[in-house]
C-alpha cells in the first residue's frame, strides 16, 4: 500500500478465474499496491469480482480496484497472465499448451501496445512455456518477463517437510526445480534447517515428493482448481519486486548455459527485484539430478518446437 510520499504503484491481473481473483484478492486484502485492475475477456467476470471486492473496502484498506481494459496497462508496474484454460481432472499441465498458446498471441501484442517498461508475471499453465512465448511475442528484455515457475511447489515442499520434521515451514530451505509440472525435480542435497542438512528415509522422500508433484492434482479431483497457495505465491514475488527485495524465489526464467541447459524457461533460484529477475543463482547438481533437470528441460523444449513462435 502506498504511504504517503511514496510513489504508487499498479498491478493489472489478465483473466480472473480462480487463480487472477484470489491473486487479486490477496493483493488487495494485504495492501500490497495502491492500484489494481482486473481484466478478463469475460468483462462482466472481472466487473462482478471487483464490485465484490470493493464492497469490502470499509473492512480493508485504500487499494483503489477496478475492471478496466488494456489500454490501463500503460501505467503497470506489473501485469500478471492467469488466462487461459486450467486442468480438468485428469489433465496434465502440457495438455493445455495448445489451447493456452493460442490465447496468447493477442494478449501479448494487447499488453505491448500500451506498456513496454513493466514485467509481465506469467501464472497460466503450462506457466514454463507460455513464459518463454511471452518472452519471444513481447520482445521484453528477459529479466521482465517471470513465470511463477516451482516457487508454488517449492512451498509445498517446504510445507510437507515441516508437516514431517514438525518444524515451521518458514524455517525449512528447501528447492524443487525444473518445470512447474511432471518433470519436476526435488533437490534433497540442498534441504536444511538453519544450515544443517535434514535426514529423511527412502520412503519418507518418495512420500514426500510424490504428494508435492501430485499435489494439483489431488486438490482439482477435490475443489475443482487450486487458488489459495498460487496466489500467495503471486503475492510474494509482486512484493519482491515492488518494494526491490533481492528476495531468492524459484521462479522461471530463461536459462543459457546452466547446467548444460539453454534456451528454455524452468524454475531455479533468482535473486527478484524491481529489475524482474536480478540474478540466476548456480546450482551444484549431482549427477542424477542434473540428469533429471536436463531432461526436464528436454520435455518442454520438444513442446515450445512444435509452437509456432
Ligand atoms: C498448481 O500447481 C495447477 O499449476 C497449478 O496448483
Amino acid at each position: 500500500m502506498k504511504k504517503s510520499g511514496q510513489r504508487s504503484n499498479r498491478v493489472v491481473i489478465i483473466g480472473t478465474g480462480a487463480v487472477g481473483a484470489t491473486t487479486a484478492y490477496t493483493l488487495f486484502l494485504r495492501e500490497r499496491v495502491s492500484e489494481l485492475v482486473l481484466i478478463d475477456a469475460n468483462h462482466d467476470k472481472a466487473l462482478g469480482e471487483a464490485l465484490d471486492m470493493n464492497h469490502g473496502m470499509p473492512f480493508t484498506g485504500g487499494v483503489k480496484l477496478w475492471a478496466g481494459d488494456y489500454s490501463d496497462c500503460a501505467d503497470a508496474d506489473i501485469i500478471i497472465i492467469a488466462a487461459g484454460s486450467n486442468q480438468r481432472p485428469g489433465e496434465t499441465r502440457i495438455d493445455l499448451l495448445k489451447r493456452n498458446a493460442s490465447i496468447f498471441d493477442s494478449i501479448i501484442q494487447n499488453i505491448v501496445k500500451y506498456n513496454n517498461h513493466g514485467i509481465i508475471l506469467v501464472a497460466t499453465n503450462p506457466v514454463d512455456i507460455l513464459s518463454y512465448v511471452s518472452l519471444k511475442k513481447s520482445g521484453f528484455p528477459v529479466s521482465r518477463v517471470i513465470g511463477s515457475g516451482t516457487l508454488l511447489d517449492s512451498a509445498r515442499f517446504r510445507y510437507l517437510i515441516g508437516q514431517n520434521k514438525k518444524i515451521n515451514p518458514r524455517s525449512i530451505h528447501a528447492h524443487i526445480v525444473g518445470e512447474h509440472g511432471d518433470s519436476e525435480l526435488p533437490l534433497w542435497s540442498l534441504a536444511n534447517v538453519a544450515g544443517i542438512g535434514l535426514e529423511f528415509t527412502d520412503e519418507e522422500r518418495e512420500d514426500i515428493f510424490d504428494r508435492t508433484k501430485n499435489a494439483a492434482y489431488e486438490i482439482i479431483n477435490a475443489k475443482g482448481a487450486t487458488s489459495y497457495a498460487i496466489a500467495l505465491a503471486l503475492d510474494r514475488i509482486v512484493v519482491s519486486i515492488l518494494q526491490d527485495e533481492g528476495s531468492v524465489l524459484n521462479v522461471s526464467t530463461l536459462l543459457e548455459n546452466y547446467n548444460g541447459v539453454s534456451d528454455v524457461y524452468l524454475g531455479v533460484p533468482c535473486i527478484v527485484d524491481s529489475s524482474g529477475v536480478r540474478q540466476v543463482l548456480d546450482l551444484e547438481l549431482n549427477d542424477e539430478e542434473l540428469a533429471r533437470f536436463k531432461a526436464s528441460a528436454d520435455k518442454l523444449k520438444e513442446q515450445i518446437a512444435s509452437l509456432d513462435l
